[in-house]
């Protein structure tokens, strides 16, 4: 065991754990984070998707000893409120169907709007391919990404 200092969501928060202990489960076991969820544990679906350091990453494929002072936001941390304008969006074209995927697939859209403020169709279909649905809510998804955008550029 080893101990860390993790910066998430603005918090400083102290964990002990071994070297090698993926962020996914430092997050859900050490801080009870559990809005980010395990889908393939193998850097395959990006339903644990996360931001470190404003990208949108793995969280399972990132071992706690590689993150260092890197800024870590979990969906948790996207807003107060839950009411950032990914989430707005999703609620407003009502996106998900069973919701296991949506927390990854807000963290990559919301990292694509911080870089990519009025994406395309393809700029979106590009930065939102490593995230899986198997409800297959994709057009959806496409369509909140633009709503989003919309509110972000209206604010
Ligand atoms: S659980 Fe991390 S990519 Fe699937
Ligand atoms: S909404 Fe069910 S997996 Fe995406």
């Amino acid at each position: 065991m080893s101990s860390y200092t993790l910066k998430v969501n603005g918090q400083a928060m102290n964990v002990e754990a071994a070297p090698d202990t993926p962020l996914l489960w430092v997050l859900r076991d050490h801080l009870n984070l559990v809005g980010t969820k395990f889908g393939c544990g193998m850097g395959l679906c990006g339903a644990c998707t996360v931001h470190v350091g404003g990208e949108a990453v793995r969280s399972c494929q990132l071992p706690v000893s590689t993150l260092g002072a890197r800024p870590i936001t979990t969906v948790e941390g996207l807003d107060p409120e839950g009411a950032s304008a990914v989430q707005d969006a999703w609620d407003e074209v009502d996106v998900p169907q069973c919701g296991y995927c949506q927390a990854g697939q807000m963290m990559s859209a919301s990292a694509l709007l911080a870089k990519t403020p009025k994406p395309s169709d393809a700029e979106i279909d590009g930065a939102m391919a490593g995230n899986l649905c198997r409800c297959g809510t994709y057009s959806r998804i496409r369509a909140a990404v633009h709503l989003a955008a919309a509110k972000t550029a209206s604010v």
